[in-house]
């Protein structure tokens, strides 16, 4: 197999295969994926993509994104996020990629939370990121090298060289010009949470372990609205969108909760209903429930196929009844610091863009829908500034291709405390003196025998606690318990 490329893609979901796609066929372009293509967070994307629906919308999409990131967003980024969204849209359409439409051919644009107007896309319903990825994929010029993990970056002074990956029981070292980390979030990390399986922080891990700074990691933000009973790891998603439609987070007496914490309801930000709804069930014990009642079922199902047929299938006749939820971890604001144009600060050739990396575009608390957004904006940026440096000679270095053992036999029973504890300590509502334990715990692990991919999560999990206890007021999604104030200012 050849182990020698331009270009070294990590990772399959949006900002990955769109940057892959916005790259010159002549270069040789080579995506690892850790499993099948489709677990990544884009397949499980539902709501859809933010976008100005005019000229005259863009400063208010950046308002809006502003006012969800709580002040902490780099207001460069915010606007070449929301000037740029429409050109991204725009050539995904002329792609050949079709958005919902009324029956008079016009894009439906629907709301959602802490959004001042309707300006999401969607597709397929509530299908939005399925259908972007089976589309990105169909374009696809590169091929793909499934089930491979990645193990470590070749770096050396400075300079990206490759990637080292197991693959098929064996370790090799795979070189490229240049190498784009777009492998997702922290997702599982946390007991509860929306993310694909093999979303695991090993790529935030491995920067760690070479010194590459991250940025903002005390930021996770928590999905309001996810049903959480069941087995599987990846909690089910319920939408944004069916808020932004008239669905209501209410408890087991009927009543809408929410407003007791903010004026604006289910309609507030994402970090503010995340935490009504997390402590008014601490503090009354009470189960609470996402009413659909304002849907007819015919337009349910039509709507929001995919809800409909999962919720349908574990037994809850949708819309009529209504369906417990739980908050749940969604996404990571916090990633690999990198400039706005995805390159890694302080390493040359290596590029991080999607939910792995940090631009600041986010702040304390992404806006709903402007994830898929950034996939698409950040990524022909640094599609852009590869074309401008590929052909720049590069001298070529071989790296050893030794590896330490990858998982070690007690490693899953360390995992499962570590999810538990990032969940309770590190989570929706946090307490120095919890963070403080959750960190010694952390530290004690590191210090235990362990396989490598456990010691890249704990690098992580230590990384967001340690983070969170520098951040020593709240801010968007980092919140620190205040006793039993009811209020959110
Ligand atoms: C959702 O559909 O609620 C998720 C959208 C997002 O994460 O922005």
């Amino acid at each position: 197999m050849k182990t020698s490329y331009d270009v070294l893609i990590i990772g399959t979901g949006i900002a990955g295969l769109s940057t892959a796609l916005a790259l010159p066929r002549s270069l040789s372009v080579l995506i690892v994926s850790k499993d099948y293509a489709w677990e990544c967070n884009t397949f499980y994307a539902q709501g859809g993509v933010a976008v100005a629906k005019d000229t005259a919308d863009i400063p208010l999409h950046v308002k809006d994104t502003l006012g969800a990131g709580a002040g902490h967003c780099d207001p460069e980024a915010v606007n070449v996020l929301c000037s740029e969204g429409p050109i991204a849209i725009k050539r995904l359409i002329n792609m050949g990629f079709h958005f919902d439409k009324d029956e008079d051919g016009n894009l439906l644009y629907t709301k959602e939370a802490a959004h001042s107007t309707n300006r999401i896309l969607h597709a397929g319903g509530d299908a939005t990121g399925r259908y972007i990825h089976l589309f990105l994929m169909q374009q696809l010029p590169f091929p793909i090298l499934y089930n491979t993990q990645v193990t470590d970056l070749l770096i050396d002074e400075g300079v990206c060289y490759g990637a080292r990956v197991f693959h098929a029981d064996k370790i090799f070292n795979l070189y490229a010009k240049k190498v784009i980390i777009a492998s997702g979030g922290v997702g599982s990390l946390y007991e509860y949470h929306t993310n694909a399986r093999t979303i695991s922080a090993d790529m935030q891990g491995i920067c760690l372990s070479h010194g590459i700074a991250l940025a903002d990691m005390e930021m996770m933000q928590f999905h309001p609205t996810a049903f959480v009973l069941g087995n599987s790891v990846r909690k089910q998603l319920l939408s944004e969108s069916l808020r932004g439609e008239g669905a209501m987070v209410v408890d087991e007496d009927g009543r809408r909760f929410v407003f007791d914490y903010d004026p604006r309801g289910e309609l507030a930000p994402r970090d503010v209903v995340s935490r009504a709804i997390f402590r008014y069930k601490q503090k009354t014990g009470k189960e609470v429930y996402l009413d659909l009642s304002a849907f007819t079922k015919e337009h349910f199902a039509q709507r929001f196929p995919s809800i409909y047929f999962n919720m349908t299938n574990i037994g809850y006749n949708v819309p009529e009844q209504r369906i417990p939820i739980s908050p749940a971890f969604h996404y990571s604001m916090g990633g690999i610091k990198t400039d706005l144009r995805g390159n890694v600060l302080h390493v040359k050739d290596l590029y991080a863009v999607g939910e792995c990396a940090n631009t600041g575009v986010h702040g304390a608390n992404r806006l709903a829908s402007n994830s898929l957004l950034e996939g698409l904006v950040f990524s022909a940026r640094v599609a852009e500034e590869i074309k401008q440096s590929i052909f720049e000679p590069k001298v070529q270095r071989t790296f050893s291709e030794v590896e330490e053992v990858l998982i070690h036999e007690n490693d899953k029973v360390l995992k499962n405390e570590l999810r538990h504890l990032m969940w309770y300590y590190a989570g929706i509502l946090r307490e120095p003196k919890n963070l403080e334990k959750a960190k010694k715990r952390v530290e004690e692990m590191l210090a235990l025998s362990i396989g490598k991919l456990l010691r890249l999560r704990l690098l992580v999990s230590l990384e967001i606690i340690t983070s969170a206890l520098n951040r020593k007021e709240s801010l968007g999604a980092h919140y620190l318990q205040q006793g039993n104030d009811l209020c959110e200012s």
